[in-house]
């Protein structure tokens, strides 16, 4: 198939994520079929995504006319079945459990033209185990986006060990219609580039409140007033959910090792079913609105405390041969709206700084924090 053929995708899941990608592709000209178990997912899915597209033509984004031009090409449906026998483009964002995934996949690979291509939003499953759910894994990828999709510029493209080439390139070229940059990530690991940077810096956070070192609203203040980031890990963890972060991080314990073991504050909200703003409550309580990070709050908490082991999980992923340099920084700037990539900090900052920091934490709290061989040799 050539990326001109490529004309009708189909969204399984109509969550935060499914429905964003369902908007991007509607909006790139795509004829979009969502499909969700019930109809009252639905319908809240179609009102989200109205209400997303009314905000950008609110500011000038978008015009009136292509509003409604986009809005009319999405169908929805409860039928799998329906929602894929046309499909030239698949992608799964149902919850990020392998056994259903490889259920939908398994029914997406029978009811799909066999020429279709099979993606997923996974954020930290392997795209080779969910590839072993059909009958041509060649047809598989990882097309991973970013919360929210309406603004969020970066696509992961993640090949399983069976994906051909022309599906990747597909795969790279259909991230470029919905106006996305893509990153090629070069092998199939867990959280591929960007969560594997970003959520155990979300746990780090909340590893330091738990210490009893630093409150929740000075670490957030630091890192959005100081470290100019676009919101604080308690926000973001928030913004993400409670339940995703924690299952992600449940992943990265099992396949990385104990020091991506949630922590006690991320696992307790979970508990709790307190899962962030959709639930109107996680580090943060949303019944009166967004909450307000003081400016000031910030002032003695160290950014660097945080940024170093961000930087070494960086530093870790290229020296597992997952990505180059640029591309970390790209993903991190495009995936996170991160102001700067982590080499990029590297450079601002000194490795020697960063090992520094590192060897202290490694000294306090265990191995989980030595400085990888990679950010030791970038040291001038
Ligand atoms: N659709 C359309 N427009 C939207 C929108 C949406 N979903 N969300 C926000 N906007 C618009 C707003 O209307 C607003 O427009 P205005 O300036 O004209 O009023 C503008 O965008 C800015 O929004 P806000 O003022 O509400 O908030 P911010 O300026 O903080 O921007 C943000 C919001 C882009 C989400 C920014 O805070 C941000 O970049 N945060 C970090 C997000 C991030 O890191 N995402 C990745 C998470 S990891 C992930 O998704 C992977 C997964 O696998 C876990």
């Amino acid at each position: 198939m050539k990326i001109e053929d490529l004309k009708t995708v189909a969204i399984l899941g109509a969550g935060t994520m499914g429905h964003g990608i369902a908007q991007v592709a509607a909006v790139a000209g795509y004829r979009v079929f969502l499909r969700d178990v019930s109809n009252e997912i639905l319908e809240n899915a179609k009102g989200n995504i109205r209400s997303s597209l009314e905000r950008l033509a609110k500011r000038g984004r978008l015009s009136e006319k292509d509003l409604e031009a986009a809005l009319s090409r999405i169908s929805t449906t409860i039928d799998l079945k329906e929602a894929v026998k046309n499909a030239d483009l698949i992608v799964e964002a149902v919850p990020e459990r392998l056994d259903l995934k490889q259920r939908i996949f398994k029914e997406v690979d029978e009811a799909a033209p066999k020429e279709a291509i099979l993606a997923s939003n996974t954020s930290s499953l392997s795209i080779t185990d969910l590839a072993k759910a059909v009958k041509k894994p060649e047809r598989v990828v990882g097309l991973h986006f970013f919360n929210p999709p309406a603004l969020m510029r970066l696509v992961e493209v993640v090949p399983g060990e069976k994906t051909s080439k022309e599906t990747v390139e597909l795969a790279m070229s259909f991230a470029k219609k919905l106006d996305k940059t893509p990153v090629f990530v070069k092998r199939d690991s867990p959280g591929f580039i960007v969560n594997r940077v970003l959520i155990p810096y979300l746990n780090e956070a909340s590893k330091i409140v738990e210490r009893g070192e630093f409150k929740v609203l000075e670490i957030d203040s630091a890192m959005q007033f100081k470290a100019k980031f676009p919101m604080g890990p308690f926000l973001l963890s928030d913004y993400i959910g409670i339940d995703i972060v924690y299952e992600i991080l449940r992943v990265f314990e099992e396949k990385l090792g104990p020091f991506y073991k949630p922590s006690a504050p991320i696992e307790k909200l979970f508990k709790e079913k307190k899962l962030g703003r959709k639930t109107g409550e996680g580090f943060y309580g949303y019944k009166e609105g967004a909450p307000k990070v003081p400016e000031d709050a910030g002032a003695v908490f160290d950014v660097n405390r945080l940024l170093a082991p961000m930087i070494n999980e960086a530093a870790k992923l290229v020296s597992e041969g997952i990505a180059e340099t640029g591309d970390v920084d790209t993903a991190m700037k495009l995936g996170a709206n991160l102001p700067e990539g982590p080499f990029e900090t590297v450079k601002r900052v000194g490795a020697d700084k960063l090992t520094g920091v590192l060897k202290e934490l490694e000294k306090k709290h265990g191995k989980g924090y030595a400085p990888s061989a990679f950010l030791s040799s970038l040291k001038q």
